[in-house]
């Protein structure tokens, strides 16, 4: 069973001004796991994984990625770190001046010396993993809400990261859609032995696909632990938000 710890968090804690946004936060991520963060709109996701991403500089406490402690870490090996790590920002799409191929080929022609042909081939690969047949030459607004997330879900690993971020992937897509990206998701677990950290409050999403859960409220972390542990937790937030 899978029980490489690839993330702890110990004691993280993040004041923005007077704002107090994060307090002593502490959980682990394992290798080959899906690990949700959750909680409400506020409640300081997005922040804990901008912190993962080296977005911010840690005020307070301790955050080790793939046996790195981020803080202690030069430039190069900062890069090497995060070149391992593929992200999908909340809000975060594609670019609308450049088509859909050229926007999944963007960290391979950045990060690496491949040519132009093998690029080609790669995103080809890598849209087909995410059904997106056809839309290589496409621009973003020619795709529908589902299609658009799908193909940002492919930039997000065309380097083939073996830790992938995103957050609220499914934001917005009706039920359907939702579920065929939590296939594609729960697939890049299982075929690519991905680790994956997910930001999102869909219970029908976070019964699919999750392993682990983080519960987070007002900056807290209230339960963190395996989904099946969530679900018989006696914590009222807890209990409420599967229940309900
Ligand atoms: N750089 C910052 N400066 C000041 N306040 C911030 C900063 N970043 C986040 N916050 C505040 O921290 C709180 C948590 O924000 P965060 O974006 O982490 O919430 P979230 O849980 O991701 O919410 P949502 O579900 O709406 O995306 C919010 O009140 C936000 O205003
Ligand atoms: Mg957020």
């Amino acid at each position: 069973m899978a029980d490489k710890k690839i993330i702890e968090v110990n004691g993280l804690s993040a004041t923005f001004g007077e704002r107090e946004v994060l307090r002593d936060v502490s959980f682990s991520a394992y290798q080959g796991e899906v690990t949700v963060i959750l909680g409400e709109s506020g409640s300081g996701k997005t922040t804990v994984l901008k912190h993962l991403l080296g977005l911010y500089d840690i005020q307070e406490g301790y955050v080790s990625i793939l046996d790195n402690d981020i803080s202690d870490l030069n430039e190069e090996e900062q890069k090497d770190l995060y070149l391992k790590m593929g992200v999908f920002y909340q809000n975060g799409g594609l670019l609308n001046s450049l088509t859909v191929g050229e926007n999944v080929s963007l960290p391979l022609e950045q990060h690496t010396h491949l040519d132009d042909d093998l690029i080609r081939r790669i995103v080809l690969t890598k849209l087909q993993l995410m059904h997106l047949n056809g839309v290589y030459d496409m621009f973003p607004s020619q795709l529908s809400g589902g299609m658009l997330k799908r193909a940002a879900l492919a930039r997000a690993m065309v380097m083939d990261p073996p830790l992938l971020f995103c957050d609220e992937p499914g934001a917005g897509l009706d039920p359907i859609s939702l579920a065929s990206l939590d296939k594609l998701i729960l697939n890049l677990r299982k075929e690519l032995g991905m680790s994956i950290v997910i930001i999102t409050h869909e219970v029908s999403s976070i019964l699919r696909i999750a392993d682990r859960i983080v519960f987070i409220d007002e900056g807290k972390i209230i339960f963190t632990g395996k989904i099946k542990d969530a679900l018989e937790s006696k914590n009222k937030e807890v209990h409420d938000f599967f229940h309900i």
